[in-house]
């Protein structure tokens, strides 16, 4: 009963001190050890306030073949412009260290910039990650991770764009986003805020592409339900560039 009490207390002091991290740039979850190497991570940030809820902008470091981040300094939506921070005692197993976005159980979505083992220095000095310029933003990692790999050939990155739609880098936001469909009169390809409605949805989850016989079938193209999801939660947060 005492204990209960004790709880109780402390409780709202623990959930103000949980809150108040997310108000800083940046919010270090790891062990640090003193055996491992520092790291510098430098670079100019964009885009982390396009992010939906669920979905964590991090610094990262990941074993070899592991998809779950071992250590993370998390990267607030409020960050943007010049970052310069130091990660001190990266174990020896973290394989590499990432500037990724990572979903609730800390597993990998995406990766913007990465530096390997193999580029760290031999002795103890610093890790040096240096990731430029990046726009790490919702919508370059839909880019990055389905539109340039899976779709760009047959849309627009070849001789044609099918049903005209340039899903290339720096072409497909001005695509989609409020543009009338080819193919089902008065709808959008993306609709924001509004996944169930969108063309881009429809073609892709559900058997649309087929039950209009269009040239190509769709619905098997994405099958990474995690993919699917970062798509609508995507268009559901309002399609943001
Ligand atoms: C093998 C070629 C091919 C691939 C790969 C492909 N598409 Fe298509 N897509 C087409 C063709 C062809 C059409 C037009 C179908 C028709 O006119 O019958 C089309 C139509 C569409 C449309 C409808 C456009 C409109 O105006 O209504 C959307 C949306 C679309 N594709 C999105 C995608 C996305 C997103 C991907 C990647 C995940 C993708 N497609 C991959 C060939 C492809």
């Amino acid at each position: 009963m005492r204990h209960t009490i004790i709880y109780l207390l402390i409780l709202p002091v623990l959930m103000a001190v949980a809150s108040s991290c997310d108000d800083g740039l940046i919010n270090e979850e790891y062990e640090t050890s003193v055996d491992g190497q520092p790291a510098r991570v430098q670079g100019t940030l964009s885009g982390a306030d396009t992010w939906a809820e669920g979905y964590t902008l991090a610094l990262a470091g990941f074993e070899s073949n592991s998809e779950y981040a071992s250590i993370i300094r998390y990267i607030s939506r409020s960050t943007s412009g010049d970052i310069d921070v130091v990660m001190s005692g990266i174990p020896a197993s973290i394989a590499s260290l990432e500037l990724c976005v990572l979903n609730r159980i800390r597993q990998r979505i995406y990766t913007f910039a990465e530096v390997r083992r193999e580029q760290f220095p031999t002795n103890a000095d610093t890790i040096r990650f240096d990731f430029g310029r990046v726009r790490a933003s919702m919508f370059e990692a839909i880019q990055g991770k389905v539109f340039t790999t899976t779709c760009a050939n047959c849309h627009g990155a070849s001789n044609r764009a099918a049903a005209n739609l340039y899903l290339t880098e720096g072409r497909s936001y001005a695509a989609l986003v409020g543009q009338p469909s080819q193919k089902v009169d008065g709808a959008h390809l993306v609709e924001p805020g509004d996944s169930a409605q969108s063309i881009l949805h429809r073609a892709l989850f559900t058997s649309l592409s087929r039950e209009q016989q269009w040239h190509y079938d769709h619905t098997s193209e994405i099958t990474d339900t995690r993919i699917q999801q970062m798509l609508d939660d995507w268009m559901e947060h309002g399609a943001q560039q």
